[in-house]
C-alpha cells in the first residue's frame, strides 16, 4: 500500500522461479530481487571464516562483524556485495548453496536480513523470489505465486541444461529442498492467497505467458 508493486515468487529450488522472474521483471521495468544470493552470502561468510554453517552460536556471532550489501549495476543486475567486495559470482559456487540454506535456517540470520528485502520493495516496483516472500517478508504483496515442478520435471530439466552438473548436485538440491521445506523458521510453503503454478508439463516460454497473463489479470499491468 505504498504506491509500489510487489509480485511474491516462491518455490523450491529448480522450479525456475529466478529466470522466470528475471524475464517478468524485464517485462514490466519491475526490479528483480534474488533473495537466495543474500541468504548466499551469508553462506559465504560462514564458510570463507571456516565456521560450521549449521552452528547457530557461531552464526549468529558473526552477523554483526560483517557487511552484506545489495546493489544494481546500470544494466538493472543485482549484484553481492560482502565487506565491499562482490561476490556475486562465487556465491553461485555449489558448495555454497547448502551453506545458504543451513545458515537460512536460523531466525538471527532471518531477522538480519528482513529489513533489507522489506525496504527494496519499500521504494520500488519488485519481483521478489525465494522462499518465504508471500507469508513473511511481504505478506501484502500484491500478487503472490507458488510456482512448482514435479521432481521428475525438475531432473529433466537438469539434464538437459546443466552437462556440469552432477548426480551430486541433483541430490544436494533435493537434500536443501527437504532442509528448506521442514524448517521451523519460516519454512518454505505457499502463502494461502497465494496461485499455484505447476510447470512440470510447460516450457520456459509457456510458463513465462502464463506468468505474464496471471499479472495482467490480477494487477492490471
Ligand atoms: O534460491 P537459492 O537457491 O539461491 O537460495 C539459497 C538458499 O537460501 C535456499 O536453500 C534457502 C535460502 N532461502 C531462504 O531461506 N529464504 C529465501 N527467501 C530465499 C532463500
Amino acid at each position: 500500500m505504498n504506491g509500489f508493486n510487489s509480485i511474491a515468487i516462491d518455490g523450491p529450488a529448480g522450479a525456475g522461479k529466478s529466470s522466470l522472474a528475471r524475464r517478468l521483471s524485464k517485462e514490466l521495468g519491475y526490479i528483480y530481487v534474488d533473495t537466495g544470493a543474500i541468504y548466499r552470502s551469508v553462506g559465504l561468510a560462514a564458510h570463507r571464516r571456516g565456521l560450521d554453517t549449521k552452528n547457530e552460536i557461531a552464526v549468529s556471532a558473526m552477523l554483526p562483524e560483517i557487511s552484506i550489501e545489495m546493489r544494481y549495476n546500470d544494466e538493472g543486475e543485482q549484484r553481492m556485495f560482502l565487506d565491499g567486495e562482490d561476490v556475486s559470482a562465487e556465491i553461485r559456487m555449489p558448495e555454497i548453496s547448502i551453506c545458504a540454506s543451513n545458515v537460512s535456517a536460523m531466525p538471527a540470520v532471518r531477522a538480519y536480513l528482513l529489513e533489507m528485502q522489506r525496504r527494496m520493495a519499500r521504494t520500488h516496483n519488485v519481483i521478489m523470489d525465494g522462499r518465504d516472500i508471500g507469508t513473511v517478508v511481504l505478506p501484502d504483496a500484491e500478487l503472490k505465486i507458488f510456482l512448482t515442478a514435479s521432481a521428475a520435471a525438475r531432473a529433466q530439466r537438469r539434464l538437459l541444461e546443466l552437462q556440469g552438473k552432477s548426480v551430486k548436485a541433483d541430490y544436494d538440491e533435493v537434500l536443501r529442498d527437504k532442509q528448506d521445506t521442514s524448517r521451523a523458521a519460516a519454512p518454505l510453503k505457499a502463502a494461502e492467497d497465494a496461485v499455484r503454478v505447476d510447470t512440470s508439463d510447460i516450457d520456459f516460454e509457456q510458463s513465462a505467458a502464463l506468468l505474464r497473463s496471471i499479472v495482467r489479470e490480477r494487477l492490471g499491468v
